[in-house]
């Protein structure tokens, strides 16, 4: 199956980063959001991005502009997505949301045209089946920051065809990433694997184990990731981390995958990481500089 014209859909954080890879290996990419001053911001926050690669000599000049050559924007869904050969949906983790757009996906793009969302657990099995080409509908999971992360978890639904899988499979190579495909199951594997260890992080503050930088650097330095559970919790947003752990809870049945009473009450009271500027660490607008949240200073 060929693929040269893409959709994306929602110009959030993960949209304008997904635009941003098509873009820069030479898809026609056309992103659309029904907020026209959100796509506006998020055409900047693209043309942003490419510079830093161009400052880092990962890009040149004339690569930004063919990137930027590439990309347009568009308000109006059916009007956007009715040229492509892909649609990425990357719009807010809502359910009945993603269920309405998949509708409109499927009735306005053409025939053979993969609908892929996404979704970091909702099921690609329950987002098809409100199509009339569930053999076709895929999950295409970035990593945030979408520029920088290798990995697409790729979601094979229940009626997804073999051949969708190997387009998006080799799509994936093709934008420099590196696919691993995995059966709709809740969370996945990504989000099965790093939620409860970020829940833990969150029930051992909760219990009052070790602090905020004792967690985060132990699991920072001890293990080697780029961020301790902590500050990857509010990078993600504390309210992504809560709703995809009740997709583990709720989709398995099990109470290890409960989410943290504190969890909770932080999203309760819109402490939400960074996006809200304040999570289990404090976040100044344009520095990167970071504090622990006075709440949690000893
Ligand atoms: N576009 C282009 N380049 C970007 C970028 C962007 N949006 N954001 C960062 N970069 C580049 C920087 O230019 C820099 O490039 P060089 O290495 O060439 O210098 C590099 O990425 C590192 O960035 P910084 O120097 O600004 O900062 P850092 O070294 O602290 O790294 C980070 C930042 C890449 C975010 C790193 O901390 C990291 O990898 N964190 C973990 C991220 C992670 O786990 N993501 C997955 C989250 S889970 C998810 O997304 C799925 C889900 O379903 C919840």
């Amino acid at each position: 199956m060929s693929v040269e014209r893409i959709t994306v859909i929602g110009a959030g954080t993960m949209g304008n980063g997904i635009a941003h890879v098509f873009a820069q290996n030479g898809f026609s990419v056309t992103l659309v959001d029904v907020n026209a001053a959100q796509l506006e911001k998020a055409v900047q926050t693209i043309e942003k991005n490419l510079e830093r690669q161009v400052t880092k000599g990962a890009l040149t000049a004339e690569q930004k502009q063919q990137a930027l050559a590439n990309l347009s924007a568009q308000t109006d869904i059916a009007a956007g997505v009715k040229e492509a050969d892909l649609v990425v949906e990357a719009a807010t983790e809502n359910t009945d949301l993603k269920l309405t757009i998949f509708k409109q996906l499927d009735a306005a793009a053409k025939p053979g045209a993969i609908l892929a969302s996404n979704t970091s657990s909702i099921s690609i099995t329950k987002i098809a089946a409100v199509t009339k080409r569930p053999d076709h509908v895929i999950g295409m999971h970035f990593m945030n920051p979408v520029p920088v992360m290798k990995l697409v978890e790729i979601i094979n639904g229940y009626a997804t065809k073999a051949e969708v899988t190997e387009t998006i499979v080799a799509l994936s190579k093709q934008l420099g990433k590196v696919p691993c495909v995995v059966n709709d199951y809740p969370g996945f594997i990504a989000n099965r694997i790093l939620m409860p260890m970020i829940n833990e992080a969150v029930y051992s503050l909760y219990e009052g184990i070790a602090g905020v930088e004792e967690i985060d650097t132990i699991m920072k330095l001890g293990m080697a990731h780029p961020m301790g559970p902590l500050q990857l919790a509010d990078f993600i947003g504390l309210d992504v981390c809560l709703s995809i752990l009740n997709v583990l809870y709720n989709g398995f049945g099990n109470t290890k995958y409960a989410p943290c009473p504190l969890l909770v009450n932080m999203v309760m009271a819109g402490k939400l990481g960074v996006k809200t500027g304040e999570g289990f660490y404090r976040y100044t607008t344009g520095s990167k500089e970071m504090m622990v949240s006075e709440r949690f200073k000893k």
